[in-house]
């Protein structure tokens, strides 16, 4: 019997690392950054997608995938059915990089030392949630998740078991791969090849 009985509120178990790692000063990139973006979604979530870092509007709202790639990426989420709130959504990287030119930030990408001395973070909450499938979306979070460099042209659509933990994680593109092709026809090629894709990651809800 549960102590507390039907009002016993199930602890989130990462609440203690996301309390945590707001106060991360494991790499330089807190500095200049407005705050730790953790993941966001369900702790018990079967889905897990993991991006590259922040970009300017995730840092000023503390969430991931809120800005232009969020919006397209939960455009085609919501074509191939599946619910974003049932998922648990989070970056390779805690913190926006970043180069101020003007008013603006530019986004720069963070490098492997970076990745590695964040991987803890990420490691952790797949480690807490224990999803059946991992999503890597883009080179930098194939490189967080499996250790290598991957050549995400080449491999997405394809799901690589990690040794270790019998992690399966699927590859595919960063939404905002799609966002910066200018020809219409290629653009449109690739958001099919990322919707089935992210198709192959619905049929693993079932
Ligand atoms: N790009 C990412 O990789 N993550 C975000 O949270 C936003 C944009």
């Amino acid at each position: 019997e549960i102590p507390g009985g039907a009002n016993f509120q199930v602890p989130d178990p990462l609440e203690g690392p996301r309390a945590a790692a707001k106060l991360c000063t494991h790499c330089h990139l807190h500095g200049p950054a407005s705050q730790t973006v953790f993941g966001d979604g369900r702790a018990d979530a079967k889905l897990v997608f993991v991006g590259e870092q922040p970009g300017d509007q995730e840092d000023i709202q503390g969430k991931p995938f809120v800005g232009p790639a969020g919006q397209l990426f939960d455009e085609i989420l919501g074509e191939v059915g599946i619910d974003r709130s049932e998922t648990y959504v989070t970056n390779s990287v805690k913190h926006f990089k970043f180069e101020p030119r003007g008013a603006r930030r530019i986004h720069r990408k963070p490098d492997a030392g970076e990745v590695q001395l964040c991987r803890w973070w990420v490691e952790k909450e797949i480690a807490l949630i224990r999803p059946k499938l991992v999503v890597a979306l883009g080179a930098t979070a194939a490189f967080s998740l499996l250790d290598r460099n991957v050549g995400i042209m080449r491999e997405r659509g394809s799901i690589h078991t990690r040794a270790r933990d019998s992690l399966p994680v699927l590859l595919t593109y960063h939404p905002s791969f799609l966002l910066r092709i200018r020809e219409a026809d290629e653009a449109a090629r690739q958001r099919a090849n990322f919707t089935s894709d992210l198709r192959q990651a619905r049929d693993w809800l079932e």
